[in-house]
């Protein structure tokens, strides 16, 4: 099995935990893509969606599945997204996608979190994969020198801009030995609309698709 066959093994399973009648958070990025187009094959018993992205959102439309808007669909039984990094705890980095702050949106109007993934992305230590924190445009240079601060490397991702009209800042070189900490940390600063560390609402479920077949972890 290959990378991506690993994720759609992953967004497979995930499917169990949609049930008819649901409205369903849909993250974003090439896993959420799998389990997009899988769910498609019963959306007649779907009451309907709530997209992440401007992209999940015209990927479900196009495959005729009902996506409403966040603000009416009340709070959501279920959340499915990919993730760039997780730990066995299942605190995430997310955002390699730049869809971070409607991903932390829906994940936190949600009862339950399944995140799906390839198996390489479940690490020790998150930090690996550059931290994604998206900025308000002014204050990028003032919160490039306070993640500096924090032990960081960060860099602009050029010619990106977020579906909220917002910028990117990959941030290598960040030990994030206390996820919580850290998520609260980077969110303080003024100008970070939020940072792509998900622990203080965590995934509850994690499967992880691997060469060997489909494993789940909760927390
Ligand atoms: C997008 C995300 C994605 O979930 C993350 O980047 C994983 O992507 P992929 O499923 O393509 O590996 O957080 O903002």
């Amino acid at each position: 099995m290959n990378q991506d066959e690993m994720k759609r093994a992953a967004a497979e399973a995930a499917l169990e935990y949609v049930e008819p009648g649901m409205i369903v958070g849909i993250g974003t990025g090439s896993t959420a893509n799998h389990f997009i187009d899988l769910l498609a094959g019963m959306k007649g018993k779907l009451e309907g969606t709530v997209a992440s992205s401007v992209a999940s959102e015209e990927r479900l439309r196009s495959h005729g599945i009902d996506v409403l808007d966040f603000n009416s669909a009340g709070q959501l039984q279920l959340y499915v997204d990919g993730a760039d990094e997780s730990t066995k705890h299942l605190h995430l980095i997310k955002g390699g996608g730049g869809a971070l702050t409607r991903e932390k949106i829906v994940a936190g109007g949600s009862d339950k979190f399944v995140c799906i993934a390839d198996d390489t992305k479940l690490v020790d230590i998150l930090g690996e994969f550059p931290l994604p924190v998206e900025v308000i445009p002014m204050a990028r240079s003032m919160v490039a020198r306070q993640l500096v601060k924090l032990g960081g490397t960060p860099e602009l991702r050029n010619g990106f801009t977020t579906d909220n009209g917002n910028l990117i800042l990959d941030v290598k070189n960040m030990d994030i030995l206390n996820p919580v900490e850290m998520e609260q940390e980077i969110n303080k600063i003024p100008g970070v609309v939020t940072v792509g560390i998900f622990a203080i609402r965590p995934a509850d479920v994690l499967i992880l698709g691997s060469e060997n077949g489909v494993r789940t972890l909760t927390a």
